[in-house]
Parts: C-alpha cells; structure tokens; sequence
C-alpha cells in the first residue's frame, strides 16, 4: 500500500499523519476536515478473505471509497482506517467476527482524497463446513444523531 501525497488530496487542506496498523506496516496519510455524504437509497458492500484483505466489493464501495477495482482487490481493508476511529472498536470487531458472530457498528473511513465518510456496517462471517472462510460487511447510511453520538465518544476513546 502506497503512502498518500499532498496531491492525492486534490487541493483540500490536510493534516499529515503516519498510521501503524495491526500487521506492523505503516503508511503516511492526510486527513482533509471533508465529509463526503453516504451516497442516498445504496449500501456499499465489500468481502474479505479471513485475514481481511479484500476480495470483491460493490460499484458504490469504488466510488465513496474513491479507489479503483485494481487498487482495492488484494490489499488490506485497514486501506480505509481513518486516524480518528479507536482501535479498541476494531479489536471488538475482530473479536466478534472472528467467534463466527455478526458485528454492527459506526466507522468514520477515510477516502483516497483525504476526506471521510460515516457509515453503519454489518459484518458478517461467511461460513462453510464449520468454518469462517471470509467476511462480508453491508453499509447503510447511519443517522445524523448517531454520527453526531459516536463521533463524541469515539474521541473520548
Ligand atoms: C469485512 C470487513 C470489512 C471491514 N471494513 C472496514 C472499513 O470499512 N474501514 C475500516 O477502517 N476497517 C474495516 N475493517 C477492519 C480492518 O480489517 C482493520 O481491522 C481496521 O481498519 C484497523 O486496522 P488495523 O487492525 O490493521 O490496525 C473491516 C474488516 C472486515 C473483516
């Protein structure tokens, strides 16, 4: 996974950070302050295999995530972590998940250009003869109130 430059940032202000992810890999990004909205009446899907890297995803998961098909198939879903979302969230996540049991939850991700979007994601394990084989996560549009909630208490994290 490539680190981001100033100009994948299209002109918007952005503040630099380096993120450390859970597999010791790094990668230098920025953060515009940009919401980009949850597209209206679509859900952003994308699959895993069970290490988390990702094997298809939906029409509207390439275009709110602003990568391509060819950057996203193969790499890590932490492509979209955003500085801002706790890591105990997904250590519960991963927690969850991995037993076999669906998670819910609000993730504030980051796009390619530096700009977020919030969502409200179901994962859920996709199992065959008794085992977890990968993961599929559905994002709806979470509600203002929500947002406005998580995103207090995510910085309280
Ligand atoms: C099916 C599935 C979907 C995921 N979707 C996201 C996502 O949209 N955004 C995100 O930051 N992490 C997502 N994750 C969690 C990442 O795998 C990862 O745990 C997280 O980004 C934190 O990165 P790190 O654990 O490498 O530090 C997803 C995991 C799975 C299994």
């Amino acid at each position: 996974m490539r680190d981001m430059t100033l100009a994948d940032l299209n002109g918007s202000p952005g503040e630099e950070y380096t993120l450390t992810y859970s597999d010791g890999s790094s990668r230098k990004i920025f953060v515009a302050d940009r919401e980009v909205p949850f597209p209206e009446g679509k859900l952003i899907v994308s699959r895993t295999d069970p290490a988390g890297i990702i094997t298809h995803m939906n029409q509207a998961f390439v275009e709110m995530s602003g990568f391509s098909e060819d950057e996203l198939i193969g790499t890590p879903h932490h492509i979209l972590r955003h500085p801002d979302m706790p890591s105990v969230a997904f250590k519960d996540l991963w927690d969850t998940i991995s037993k076999g049991v669906k998670w819910h939850g609000y993730v504030k991700n980051l796009r390619k250009d530096g700009a977020y979007y919030w969502v409200y994601a179901t994962v859920v394990p996709n199992i065959r003869g008794g085992k977890v084989v990968g993961y599929t996560s559905v994002r709806r549009k979470p509600s203002r109130r929500k947002v406005e909630e998580m995103s207090a208490l995510y910085k309280t994290m």
